[in-house]
């Protein structure tokens, strides 16, 4: 078991309580401001979350009415304290995670941080993203609270990735995602919506 799986297995009974506890809710309520606001107009259609956690995002995905709602993430822990009517929870590393069906909607909301190949998903998105769909992103910047948010989380042993949108563009831009906004957030935080390169949606 690697130490991230391990670390967000023993997180998972208390992770939506911490969510409402002060400080977390202030900038939870401000990040998923900013995230379903990039959604704002799109017809959620098959949601499909990368990295669902016990469901912080998923229950407002779920709330705004989509079609279908699949869940994935690596943690059983964490997909058995999510309880969503109807969705479909799959335990699944994303950097490797593909899918037959394909999604008009793919969120991914502090993840890609934890991954050793964040560029991974953005092939593996580009591939599960119908041609009108979109995928939207939050993520970490490099930044003083983005440095500090990293110190905390070595002090359980994980390694943490702080990114800046230039390597991003460009890593969707390899795999044939184009973005369509982003926007900062919180202290550290900012969010990145992509939808397929036009060209290849002809
Ligand atoms: C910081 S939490 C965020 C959870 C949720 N998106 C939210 O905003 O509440 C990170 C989540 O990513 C999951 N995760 C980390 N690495 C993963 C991987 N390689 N594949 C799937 N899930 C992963 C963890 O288990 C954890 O649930």
């Amino acid at each position: 078991m690697t130490s991230r799986k391990r670390y967000f297995d023993s997180v998972a009974l208390d992770y939506s309580k911490r969510s409402r506890g002060l400080l977390w809710k202030h900038v939870r309520e401000s990040e998923s401001a900013v995230m379903m606001g990039m959604l704002e107009g799109h017809p959620l259609g098959d949601v499909l979350e990368l990295g669902c956690g016990s469901g912080y995002y998923s229950k407002l995905l779920y709330e705004r009415k989509c079609s279908r709602l699949v869940c994935v993430d690596l943690s059983l822990k964490m997909l058995e304290n999510l309880d969503i009517p109807g969705c479909e929870k799959i335990e699944a590393d994303i950097q490797y995670f593909q899918s037959e069906s394909r999604f008009d909607t793919i969120v991914c909301a502090g993840v890609l941080e934890f991954l050793q190949k964040p560029e991974n998903i953005f092939y593996n998105v580009a591939s599960m993203l119908n041609p009108q769909g979109l995928f939207v992103i939050l993520i970490p910047l490099e930044s003083l609270a983005g440095k500090m948010y990293r110190l905390f989380h070595r002090t359980h042993g994980i390694h943490l990735t702080l990114f800046n949108l230039d390597e991003i563009e460009k890593w969707a831009n390899v795999a044939g995602l184009e973005i369509t906004g982003h926007q900062r957030v919180s202290m550290f935080s900012l969010v990145v919506g992509f939808r397929l390169k036009r060209e290849r949606v002809k």
